[in-house]
């Protein structure tokens, strides 16, 4: 069979061959010589190293250690890995980048109020890296081939610009959340389900496979964000109903590019056990080209990434984590 053409040079042990290099399938088998004399055997030359697949190679190379600074892309935050608690307001402010007071902390520098045309309803906030930013300059081109970015850039923006050149309306729901707001998502969906008659007990159970307890959202570093699409008659579809929004043609498309953009799902259909948040469609991340990259490619949920590139660290602290007791506040509609 004729092996794909890699567009990245680094590739070629994963099985691709250079454009235009004839494949084994089109190259007749030399025929075997007789030998002229019989000669004593040669010691056998040692078999070149086989290279890594990149996924392997990936957890080998497992050893840096696990970033402590919230600023960083790839910081860890799951049911049991918590923000530092001011980060990056204290735990008791209602700031907002996108209301008129001035930024309480330094580092709030690059929060940004994104333009009212990507932002659904309110104005919502990202880390400017995370909306907007310089695309790497190598590689050019992911591992399946597609460009990198969108006119030099990745981040939330040039996702949402490129969609909307396929075709596709999108729009962030919901973006950076303080401690405050996310303490009061998670108890509004709570009040929600204690309306509906259900006990305390049932609602906190419910709510706590779909929304993060304060201090364990990812939405709290400022680098992901909730995203709705607009059907071809401009409605948006502001549901929740998992297979609705990622049958979409706006979401099927964002699932299928977003790693271009440096952008992962963080919560993904077939991980559930694994991230313990149920199937979020809508939720991304940016974590950088290079590691959406090669969490694409090789399968990988933020959780799997993260500890193929630290090191596992100790007995699940994800499942430990669901024996926390819960709490609650109030909230607006979103996850
Ligand atoms: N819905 C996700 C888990 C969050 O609340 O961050
Ligand atoms: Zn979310």
């Amino acid at each position: 069979m004729r092996r794909a053409w890699c567009p990245l040079a680094s590739l070629w042990w994963l099985g691709c061959s250079a454009p235009g290099a004839p494949s084994a399938a089109a190259t007749p088998a030399p025929r075997e010589a007789a030998p002229a004399t019989v000669e004593a055997p040669r010691e056998a030359a040692p078999a070149p190293p086989q290279p890594l697949d990149a996924c392997e190679e990936a957890r080998r190379a497992a050893s840096a250690p696990r970033p402590t600074d919230p600023d960083d892309l790839l910081f860890h935050v799951n049911r049991a890995r918590a923000i530092p608690a001011e980060y990056p307001v204290s735990s008791t402010s209602i700031w907002s980048p996108c209301a008129p007071t001035p930024a309480p902390a330094k580092r709030t520098d690059d929060l940004v109020c994104i333009p009212a045309r990507y932002s659904y309803r309110n104005r919502e906030a990202l880390r400017s890296v995370a909306f907007e930013s310089d695309a790497p300059s190598s590689p050019s081109l992911t591992h399946d081939g597609l460009p990198v970015g969108r006119a030099g850039k990745v981040g939330f923006k040039a996702l949402m610009d490129d969609a909307a050149a396929a075709g596709h309306t999108l729009t962030v729901r919901s973006g950076f959340r303080a401690y405050t707001m996310q303490s009061a998502t998670f108890s509004g969906w709570v009040a929600a389900e204690l309306a509906q008659g259900r006990s305390r007990e049932y609602a906190l159970r419910k709510v706590s496979a779909s929304s993060a307890r304060a201090g364990h959202s990812e939405h709290q570093l400022g680098t992901t964000a909730d995203l709705v699409f607009a059907r071809a008659n401009g409605a948006v579809y502001d549901g929740w109903a998992q297979e609705t929004i990622a049958e979409s043609p706006a979401m099927t498309w964002v699932a299928a590019n977003a790693h271009r953009f440096g952008l992962v799902m963080s919560y993904d259909k077939d991980h559930e056990a694994i991230t313990e948040y149920v199937w979020e469609p809508w939720h991304y991340r940016f974590v950088g080209v290079a590691a959406a990259d090669l969490m694409k490619r090789c399968g990988w949920t933020t959780e799997q990434y993260l500890d193929a590139r630290y090191g596992e660290d100790g007995p699940s602290p994800v499942k430990r984590a669901r024996r926390e007791p819960a709490g609650a506040d109030h909230s607006p509609r979103v996850h």
